[in-house]
């Protein structure tokens, strides 16, 4: 099988040397800039296992790489995974990306209410198009303050119980499903995952905004009494993917409770073998426009349907705020 995992940064590396243990010949399609880094291979810390909690290092290489979408067309691929974040998607490199895929399955992980409609205005067709969300957390390691590891790398970690979900034309699905978890990646099917993924993003947006303006700390967003702000932020934007994709996973109300989510933090802490707060600061800042994005579109989506925004708009002018000094 013949893999093209598009964009070699945390998530595309996770896949990519899991595709790869699976027996799938891996190919990565980066920016000019990257290649020659990419191509050197990389340092991995798969953090379920023991020895790399404590620092020691796996190699993933023995990939190819490419920068353009010829490149991609001559060599033909059975599966493409598309790893960027969100705001990404725009642009011209993806409508020449699909047409040079030809007939390979196009795998998507974005989760936004509109991510879809990209692909579909880009050339993708709903016959090769298999939608995914990514449960994995991976991280360049150190993360500030983390000392265990020898020398920087991607850290990485699968939640127990939390596999990445799959949704598409059964065939193909079952493909992508099958390559990774021939690789250990857990994976699993789902029956329509772009309807599930609305919710949790939805719920985590609002939260997440709530987190940087309280200086990335739970206790800090509690402090500033942001926390809660985020808790309504979410419901609000719950109601607003409501109206465009149905009822929500059960649950899924219960999350925008702060207190809740509050509590459910300071249970998961001891299980989870990374500094989270951290490592939230350092991904989402990474992926801030991503944020940014995301609060914008449920603003202009609930505002079109008539729903209430107040909360989100507070967070969104906060967060402007707070960017800007
Ligand atoms: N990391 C996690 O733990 C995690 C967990 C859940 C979900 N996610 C989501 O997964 C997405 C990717 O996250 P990430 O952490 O992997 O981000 P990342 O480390 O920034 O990796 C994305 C890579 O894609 C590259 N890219 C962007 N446009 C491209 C293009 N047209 N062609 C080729 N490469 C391109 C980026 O290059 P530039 O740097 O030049 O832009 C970057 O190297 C985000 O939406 C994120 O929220 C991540």
């Amino acid at each position: 099988m013949k893999v093209l995992v598009v964009g070699a940064g945390s998530v595309g590396q996770v896949f990519g040397r899991h595709y790869q243990a699976g027996g799938a010949e891996v190919t990565f399609f980066v920016r000019e800039k990257y290649k020659a880094e990419v191509e050197r291979g990389f340092d991995m810390y798969p953090l379920n296992r023991r020895r790399a909690r404590r620092g020691e290092a796996v190699r993933f290489e023995g990939f190819d790489v490419v920068t353009r979408a010829d490149e991609v067309a001559a060599r033909g691929f059975d599966q493409v995974m598309i790893t960027v974040a969100s705001p990404a998607l725009r642009g011209p490199w993806l409508a020449e990306l699909v047409a040079a895929a030809g007939d390979a399955t196009i795998v998507a992980l974005q989760p936004g209410l509109d991510d879809r409609g990209l692909y579909l205005a880009a050339g993708a067709v709903e016959e090769r198009l298999v939608q995914g969300l990514i449960s994995l957390i991976s991280y360049h390691a150190p993360l500030p303050g983390e000392t265990r590891f020898a020398r920087p790398g991607m850290a990485y970690w699968f939640p127990p119980m939390g596999p990445s979900p799959f949704s598409g034309p059964a065939a193909r699905r079952d493909a992508v499903v099958a390559a990774l978890r021939r690789g250990g990646l857990p994976a699993k099917k789902h029956p329509d995952v772009p309807r599930t993924a609305g919710f949790p993003t939805a719920v985590m947006m609002p939260y997440l905004v709530a987190l940087e303006l309280g200086g990335w700390t739970v206790e800090g967003a509690v402090r500033a009494g942001k926390l809660a702000l985020g808790g309504r932020g979410a419901r609000e934007a719950i109601d607003i993917v409501r109206a465009r994709l149905g009822k929500p996973p059960f649950g899924t109300g219960l999350l925008a409770r702060a207190r809740v989510l509050r509590a459910g933090v300071f249970l998961a802490r001891p299980f989870i073998p990374l500094p989270l707060e951290v490592y939230l600061q350092e991904h989402f800042t990474k992926v801030g426009d991503q944020t940014r994005e995301f609060l914008d579109g449920y603003i202009a989506k609930g505002k079109a349907a008539g729903l209430p925004t107040a909360a989100l708009e507070q967070l969104a002018a906060e967060l402007a705020t707070a960017r800007a000094a």
